[in-house]
């Protein structure tokens, strides 16, 4: 078993040395990986998931000194949330280095930097001995894996190669933080919701004695990549908020709502059914926000292999409070319609 998990790390390594990709998990999601300092890697990635080069990659480091390079300021507030949180679910975005491809970061003056909480993640970057551009190994837009037979089936026409390393611990993608640290306090947005949560941060820093501010203020070009839909599954997802709603009234409105839907929003196509919906499977969720999480896009991806013709999760009062809003933000994303 040892040898076989080293035999995979130095494939992986061979083939991100030759600019390919690789499929290697995270605690987060698996990603799909390529060193930045080759540019037709870096390509690779975006024509392998048919991703818009508008859409900026994270870069995944295994030290503090690798994301150092990455960046032209480290300061104060990295310092003390790269030290708390890394390795871990939160992506620090800061000014970019020039060691950072332009590509990577879709022509912003700014990079995501992660050090992952996996050791097979952390054992592929310190042997491979470049930082790792890795977005979620999905196509553009689909449900995201947590499971190395995700990847591969995501990407079998592609033959992409995956390290195995289990189920992801978290289950959905990492907390994006905006760090600007150039002026008198210190200015933090969140451009993703994650398992780290805004609360957390602010506690943090303030009981370090950083003074810092939350601001929801972000110029639309600091954070593209943020489409209406995303992580949407093969089959219509329905998010019904309402209570008293019986399944033939979903069914009902579901057909009404589909039929005056664009086929494409934003680059991502909405999936229509086209002789309507007449069954739908219900995802169920554990009452725990982290298992909730952790079983998420799994979850997601046995409903669309159900047979059924639209998948449907009912919101109640058990998921208000801010430890729901990172799953509900991708709840929402992936739906088709919501229901309220
Ligand atoms: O947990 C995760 O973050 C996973 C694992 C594989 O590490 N990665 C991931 O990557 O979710 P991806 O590409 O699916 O999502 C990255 C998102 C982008 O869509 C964008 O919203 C944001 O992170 N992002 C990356 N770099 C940015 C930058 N320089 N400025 C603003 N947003 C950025
Ligand atoms: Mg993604």
């Amino acid at each position: 078993m040892v040898t076989e998990h080293m035999e995979a790390i130095q494939k992986a390594k061979s083939i991100l040395d030759q600019a390919g990709v690789v499929g290697f998990p995270t605690e987060t999601v698996y990603g799909l990986a390529a060193r930045i300092d080759l540019p037709e890697a870096v390509r690779r990635i975006f024509t392998t998931k048919e991703r818009p080069f508008f859409d900026p990659l994270i870069v995944h480091v295994y030290s503090l000194a690798q994301a150092k390079t990455l960046t032209s300021h480290w300061g104060k507030i990295s310092e003390a949330l790269a030290g708390k949180f890394w390795p871990g679910p939160l992506t620090l975005v800061l000014p970019r280095s020039e060691n950072v491809n332009p590509m990577i970061t879709s022509g912003l003056e700014s990079v995501g930097i992660r050090m992952p909480a996996h050791t097979v993640a952390l054992e592929i970057l310190r042997e491979v001995n470049v930082p790792l551009a890795a977005p979620s190994a999905n196509k553009f837009g689909k449900t995201s894996p947590t499971k190395a037979e995700h990847v591969r089936s995501e990407f079998s026409a592609e033959n992409v190669f995956v390290v195995d390393g289990g189920d992801c611990t978290v289950g959905i993608e990492s907390t994006v933080l905006l760090v600007k640290e150039n002026g008198m306090i210190p200015q933090l947005s969140i451009l993703r919701k994650g398992a780290i949560l805004q609360s957390e941060i602010s506690n943090f820093l303030n009981s370090a004695g950083l003074a810092h501010v939350f601001t929801d203020k972000v110029d639309k070009k600091e954070s593209p990549g943020h489409m209406k839909h995303h992580y949407m599954p093969a089959i219509p997802f329905i998010l019904v908020k309402k209570s008293d709603i019986t399944m033939d009234e979903i069914l009902h409105e579901v057909n009404q709502q589909l039929a005056v839907l664009p086929d494409e929003i934003e680059s991502i196509k909405i999936f229509k059914p086209s002789q309507g919906v007449k069954s739908a499977e219900v995802l169920n969720l554990s009452a725990d926000s982290v298992i909730a999480a952790r079983e998420f896009y799994h979850s997601l991806r046995r409903a669309a292999e159900s047979g059924q013709d639209c998948i449907v999760f009912y919101k109640t009062p058990l998921h208000e409070g801010d430890r729901w809003e990172p799953l509900f933000d991708r709840l929402t994303k992936a739906a088709s319609l919501v229901i309220e």
